[in-house]
C-alpha cells in the first residue's frame, strides 16, 4: 500500500514536471514566434526604409543632388520624365549642343529652370530641310525673353565663350558619330562643374547610320573615369548621362 502510495506520488510529480515540462516548451515556442515576427517585421521596415530612402533621395528637380550619389543608372520612360524626376541639378548653367528647332531645349528650360540656356547649332543649310537655317529663328521666337542664349556654332564657340566648371549640365545631340561624339566630350568636359552631368541623345543605335554614340560615351566613361547615372528607355533614341566617378561601387569598391 505504502509502496502503491509512493509510486503515485511520483507519477503526480511526474505529471507535473511533465506539464511544467510542456510549458517551458510552448514558452519557447511562442518566444521564438515573437522573435521571428519582429525580425521580419524589422526586416519589413528596413525595406521600406530603404525604399523611402531611394524614392526621396530622387526628388523633383532637388538643388543639389550629386550629395543624394547616384549610384548607377536609373531607367526613365523618356528624357522629359529624366529631366523632371532624374535629380539633375536646377537653377544651374545649361549647354545643349545641336538644338534643332529647339523642344528639347524647351523641355530642358522648363524642368531645369537653368540661370542660362546656352543652345548651340551651327544650323547650317543643307540638302536637308530638316536641318535648314529657319530653325535658328523658330528657336529665336521660342526663347524670346528668356533667360537662353542662341549661338550659331559649334562645341568650339562654346570653348572660346564659356570657361572650365561652367555648365552644370550639357546635352549633345550632333551628328551621333562616334569621332564628332568623343570629340565634344573630350572638349566639353573641363567646362562641365565637378558635380556636372553630361547628358545626350541617341544612345541606341550603336551600328545603324553610322551612330557612334554608345561606343564613344563608353568608351569616354571607362578612360576618364565617369559613371553612366541616368538612361531613358525610348527605343533607339535613348538618352542618357553621367557624372564624374566619386562614389564607391555596389559592393563598396572604390571604382
Ligand atoms: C537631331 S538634331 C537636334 C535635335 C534637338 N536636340 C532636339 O532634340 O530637339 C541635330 C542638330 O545638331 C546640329 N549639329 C550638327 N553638328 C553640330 C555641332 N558640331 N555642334 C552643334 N550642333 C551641331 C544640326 O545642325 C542639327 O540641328
Amino acid at each position: 500500500m505504502q509502496d502503491n502510495r509512493n509510486y503515485g506520488g511520483h507519477l503526480l510529480r511526474a505529471a507535473k514536471s511533465a506539464r511544467g515540462f510542456m510549458l517551458l516548451c510552448s514558452l519557447n515556442v511562442i518566444a521564438l514566434l515573437f522573435v521571428l515576427a519582429s525580425m521580419a517585421n524589422a526586416s519589413k521596415r528596413d525595406l521600406q526604409g530603404h525604399i523611402s530612402k531611394m524614392v526621396t533621395s530622387r526628388p523633383h528637380a532637388c538643388a543639389s543632388c550629386h550629395e543624394q550619389a547616384l549610384e548607377y543608372p536609373v531607367l526613365y520612360a523618356n528624357r522629359t520624365v529624366m529631366y523632371t524626376h532624374g535629380g539633375l541639378p536646377i537653377h544651374g548653367n545649361v549647354l545643349e549642343l545641336g538644338v534643332y528647332t529647339g523642344l528639347n531645349g524647351l523641355d530642358m528650360y522648363e524642368a531645369l529652370s537653368p540661370e542660362l540656356l546656352v543652345l548651340v547649332d551651327p544650323w547650317v543649310d543643307t540638302d536637308d530641310p530638316r536641318f535648314k537655317a529657319t530653325n535658328q529663328e523658330k528657336v529665336a521666337q521660342r526663347f524670346e525673353g528668356k533667360r537662353a542664349r542662341i549661338i550659331k556654332g559649334t562645341e568650339d564657340d562654346v570653348l572660346r565663350h564659356y570657361g572650365p566648371s561652367f555648365f552644370s549640365c550639357v546635352y549633345i545631340d550632333t551628328s551621333h558619330t562616334y569621332d564628332d561624339t568623343m570629340s565634344q566630350l573630350i572638349k566639353l568636359e573641363d567646362r562641365v562643374k565637378d558635380d556636372g552631368f553630361i547628358c545626350g541623345h541617341d544612345f541606341g543605335h550603336p551600328v545603324k547610320r553610322n551612330y557612334g554614340v554608345v561606343g564613344a560615351v563608353v568608351e569616354f566613361m571607362v578612360s576618364r573615369k565617369w559613371l553612366l547615372t541616368h538612361v531613358t528607355v525610348d527605343g533607339p533614341y535613348r538618352s542618357f548621362c553621367m557624372t564624374r566617378k566619386r562614389i564607391k561601387n555596389v559592393i563598396g569598391v572604390d571604382v
